[in-house]
């Protein structure tokens, strides 16, 4: 059975962490708009240099770009393998881009998984975010630190980086831009009734777990 779902919540709810897991235990995909747009940042491509300015400020890039590299990336992964949206969408337009993207590939929204925390822990969770320069492992300075210090868990690499996003100034902007342009999405998906609310702010193994079991909900029944 093919899956398609949203992990909703502000920035640093943890669902680029959740998504990863659900990779790792389940072999699907993370379609995290977020990653993409980094890439298309780091590449220098046309909509890297246009994003660029736009992320930095922790602004929202435009609907067109987000749902043109969301319908290109389902198109390469074909219509058999399960996907989690991370960080799309987040606007209305967006929401609606997705079910038009969705419904021409034959697939549908299964669920909207809602993260649901404290904003004020977010900063501290956000400016204390790292990762694996080679790799991409998350981690953050208290939370999750690698086992041996400066060596990453998972590659082995000595080298890690921070988002130039990652401030405290611009996050504030994340979670302003949240609560005006993405939260308002959520009735849309209540109303269909696939809206599940975890709580976010308990253990990452705890969240896993809450995640987990919706999951075998929806593959079960
Ligand atoms: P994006 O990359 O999507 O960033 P974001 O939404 O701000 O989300 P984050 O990646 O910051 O948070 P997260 O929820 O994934 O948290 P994480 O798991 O890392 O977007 C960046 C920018 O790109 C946007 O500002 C915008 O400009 C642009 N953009 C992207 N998509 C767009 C779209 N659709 N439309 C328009 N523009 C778009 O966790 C954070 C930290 O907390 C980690 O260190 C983690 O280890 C830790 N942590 C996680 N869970 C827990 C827990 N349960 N307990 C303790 N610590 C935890």
């Amino acid at each position: 059975m093919t899956l398609n779902i949203i992990l909703l919540g502000p920035p640093g709810a943890g669902k680029g962490t959740q998504a990863s897991r659900l990779e790792d235990e389940h072999g699907m995909i993370q379609l995290s708009t977020g990653d993409m747009l980094r890439a298309a940042v780091k590449a220098g491509t046309p909509t890297g240099k246009q994003a660029k300015a736009v992320m930095d400020a922790g602004e929202l890039v435009s609907d067109e770009i987000v749902s043109g590299l969301i319908g290109e990336r389902l198109d390469e992964l074909g219509p058999d393998v399960s996907v989690i949206f991370d960080g799309y969408p987040r606007t209305g337009a967006q929401a609606e881009s997705l079910d038009e993207i969705l419904a021409a590939r034959g697939r549908k929204l299964d669920h909207v998984i809602e993260l649901l925390v404290q904003e004020d822990a977010l900063v501290d969770r956000i400016t204390g975010r790292f990762s694996c320069a080679q790799c991409g492992e998350g981690y953050h300075d208290r939370y999750k630190q690698p086992k041996v210090a400066g060596t990453c868990d998972v590659c082995g690499s000595h080298e890690f980086k921070r988002r130039p996003d990652d401030n405290e100034e611009t996050v504030r902007t994340r979670m302003a831009e949240y609560r005006a342009k993405t939260a308002p999405i959520l009735p849309i998906y209540e109303a269909r009734g696939i809206v599940t609310h975890v709580d976010g702010m308990a253990d990452i193994d705890v969240v896993n777990d809450a995640i987990e079991t919706i999951l075998s909900a929806a593959t079960t029944g």
